[in-house]
């Protein structure tokens, strides 16, 4: 159900949640200061209760009550990519945001969102948790369709259209005088490099050591078909997902996520397309992964693998 601002904002300041347009990927909004709403927001995506939130902020002075130290290049970064798809997690002094936003880190999530309907909600309700408005696990909502799908049609939502990149934030963690990236997102590794003077890196999760993220640990972006990234295209089969500029030599329907020389093409496209498949009941889909390997198409492959495994 589509919601205007104000009443949005209303549901939020009486203890509701809302889904809100992003630049990167619709948000299921609550306020940061209601514990209850906070935990509808788990409830309704069936999120585990130890992946923490990002929390969403105009006004980066808000920060100077809630964090105890700002790393280096915070500054830089702030000035470089806020408002914008980078998420920063800090650490904050104690007790300064509820254990049910950082799931009992030290550390927390921020994120100044690049939207002017996100900004005006915020001017109105302060600050507001957002995990990305799907089911846990599901590829994120990017247009108020998708939000429909997953939550039914009674479920508020604030039109703002397609979201123009298509996928989340760059989570970077500041860990043993090294910023981190946790989750490959919007912002590349190159351009946070250019800031920062160095190439941050994005560990691999392995089974001994826990993801700097946690909620990387989960299946992620996936549809409800099964995902193919074999070389061949195997015969069982029915679309293929790949680039404007290929042909494909195959007897099955192809659909487009955009141009190979445009990892933003592709990037605003991905969950428009993985939602189409299963809109479509399409059991068994094969995606081209012969693509790049720099900049956002590395954010782009990221998703795609997690979209296809298994586990
Ligand atoms: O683009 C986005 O970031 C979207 C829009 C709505 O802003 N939000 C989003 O939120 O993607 P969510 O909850 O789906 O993903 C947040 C990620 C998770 O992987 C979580 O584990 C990580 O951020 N995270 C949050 N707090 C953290 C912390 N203190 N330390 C490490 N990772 C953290
Ligand atoms: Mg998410």
């Amino acid at each position: 159900m589509r919601v205007p601002l104000e009443d949005a904002a209303t549901i939020i300041l009486s203890g509701g949640v809302v889904a809100v347009p992003t630049e990167t990927v619709y948000g299921l909004a609550a306020s940061c200061s209601d514990r209850d709403a906070i935990k509808q927001v788990f409830a309704l995506k069936g999120r585990p209760s130890n992946n923490p939130l990002i929390t969403h902020i105009n006004d980066i002075s808000v920060l100077n009550t809630l964090v105890k130290e700002f790393p280096p290049h915070f500054k830089g970064l702030a000035e470089a990519f806020w408002p914008g798809s980078l998420t920063m997690v800090l650490p904050i002094h104690d007790n300064a945001l509820d254990a049910s936003i950082t799931a009992g880190l030290k550390t927390a999530a921020f994120r100044v969102p690049d939207h002017p309907l996100a900004q005006k909600l915020i001017d109105k309700t302060g600050p507001i948790v957002m995990p990305s408005a799907n089911l846990s696990g599901r590829p994120s909502s990017t247009e108020p369709d998708h939000i429909e799908d997953d939550f039914g049609i009674d479920f508020p939502v604030i039109d703002g259209g397609m979201c123009q990149k298509g996928i989340e934030s760059t989570v970077l963690i500041y860990k043993d005088s090294y910023w981190e990236i946790g989750r490959l997102g919007g912002i590349s590794a190159e351009d946070i490099s250019k800031v920062i003077g160095y190439l941050p890196k994005h560990p691999q999760n392995t089974q001994s050591t826990a993801p700097l993220c946690p909620g990387q640990l989960y299946r992620h972006y996936a549809p409800k078909a099964t995902l193919y990234t074999d070389k061949e295209i195997p015969s069982h089969c029915e679309v293929a997902l790949g680039y404007t500029q290929r042909e494909y030599a195959i007897n099955i329907p192809t659909k487009l996520l955009g141009s190979i020389h445009s990892p933003e093409e592709v990037a605003h496209n991905l969950y428009h397309v993985l939602r189409e498949i299963d809109r479509e009941s399409i059991q068994h889909a094969w995606i081209d992964t012969d693509i790049p390997t720099n900049g956002l198409w590395k954010s782009i492959r990221e998703r795609i693998l997690k979209a296809a495994s298994s586990k």
